[in-house]
C-alpha cells in the first residue's frame, strides 16, 4: 500500500509540473487524484468483486472458476498474472490472463465465447466480469517480480512477432508503437508516454495494470489499453484477444521481466 501512494503522489507531482496553458485541466486532475487518495482506488472494490465472481459456481454446468489454470496450476493464483503470457500445452496457445480466463470460462462454466466475451470491457452503467476477474487476478501478483523469459519456443515466437509489430511503422500517419514510446520523457501534451524499450519502462508500463484510469473513470485491462493504442497509431482495430495483442504483451512483459508488479494501479 505504502508502494502504490508513493507512486500516488509521484503523478500528482508530474500532474503539477504543466504548462500554465493547460493549468485548469491539470488541477483538476489533481484535485481527483487527491480525491483517489482519500479513498483508496476504486479498483480495490472491483478485486473483491472479482473473488467473488472467481468462487461463484455460474453458467450451464454450474461451476466455479477456482479450478482454473493460470500457468502455476488449477487455482494457483499467487504470482501466475507476472508469468503471463505463457505457452499452454491444452490449447497449444500462448495465452495472457484474459485469454485465459475466457477459456476456463468455457471448458470449466460451458459459457459459449460469445457469452463470456460479451461485456469484455465496462461501460457507464454496465460492469464486466472479465475486469473484475482480471484485476483480481492481477491483484495476486502485487509484490511479485514480472517473469517472461519467452523460453518455449512459442512464446520466443510471439515475442519477436510483438518485437515486429512494434517497431513496424504502417497505417495511413505511418506510426509505430516506437514513434510514440521508443524515447524517454515523451508527451503528447501533458501525457508522459514512457519508453516502453527498457526494463524499467517497459515495468512502469506493464506493472501497473489492470489499472483505474482517472480520465475515463474505470479500470481498463491490458488488452483494452493496448487495443486503443492500435486506435491511437490509426491502425485498424483488432478484435479482443487477437493473437497480435498477445505477442506485443509478450515482448513488453519479456522486456519488463524482473520489475515489480504493483496492481491494481491508478493512471491518468
Ligand atoms: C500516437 C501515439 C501513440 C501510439 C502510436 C501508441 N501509443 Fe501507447 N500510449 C499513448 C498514450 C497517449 C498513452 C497513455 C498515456 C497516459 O494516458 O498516461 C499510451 C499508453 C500506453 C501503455 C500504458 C503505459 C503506462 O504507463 O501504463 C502501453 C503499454 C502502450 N501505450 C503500448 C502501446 C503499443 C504496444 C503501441 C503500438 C500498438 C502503442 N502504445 C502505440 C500513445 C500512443
Amino acid at each position: 500500500m505504502h508502494a502504490r501512494l508513493h507512486a500516488l503522489v509521484a503523478v500528482a507531482a508530474f500532474g503539477m509540473a504543466g504548462h500554465a496553458a493547460a493549468q485548469g485541466s491539470t488541477m483538476d486532475e489533481i484535485a481527483k487524484y487527491r480525491e483517489m487518495l482519500a479513498d483508496g482506488n476504486p479498483a480495490e472494490l472491483l478485486e473483491l468483486k472479482g473473488e467473488a465472481l472467481w468462487k461463484k459456481p455460474r453458467g450451464p454446468k454450474n461451476a466455479s472458476l477456482e479450478q482454473c489454470d493460470l500457468g502455476l496450476g488449477p487455482g494457483k493464483l499467487d504470482g501466475a498474472y507476472a508469468q503471463l503470457p505463457r505457452y499452454f500445452a491444452d490449447t497449444g496457445k500462448v495465452m495472457d490472463a484474459e485469454s485465459r480466463v475466457v477459456h476456463c470460462m468455457m471448458t470449466l462454466q460451458g459459457l459459449s465465447y460469445e457469452e463470456a466475451t460479451r461485456n469484455w470491457y465496462s461501460k457507464p452503467g454496465q460492469d464486466s466480469d472479465i475486469e473484475a476477474l482480471v484485476t483480481y487476478i492481477g491483484g495476486k501478483s502485487n509484490g511479485a517480480k514480472i517473469n517472461v523469459p519467452a523460453r518455449h519456443p512459442e512464446e520466443a515466437r510471439m515475442a519477436k512477432v510483438g518485437e515486429y509489430i512494434f517497431y513496424r511503422r504502417s497505417g495511413p500517419q505511418d506510426f509505430s508503437c516506437a514513434i510514440c514510446h521508443g524515447q524517454e520523457g515523451k508527451r503528447i501534451r501533458l501525457q508522459e508516454l514512457g519508453k516502453l524499450t527498457t526494463p524499467a519502462g517497459a515495468g512502469t508500463a506493464m506493472g501497473n495494470w489492470p489499472s483505474y484510469r482517472v480520465s475515463q473513470g474505470a479500470v481498463w485491462t491490458m488488452q483494452r489499453r493496448l487495443i486503443d493504442c492500435m486506435r491511437q497509431a490509426r491502425w485498424p482495430e483488432p478484435s479482443y484477444l487477437a493473437d497480435s495483442i498477445i505477442a506485443l504483451e509478450t515482448f513488453l512483459q519479456k522486456t519488463a521481466s524482473g520489475t515489480v508488479m504493483q496492481t491494481p494501479g491508478i493512471k491518468r
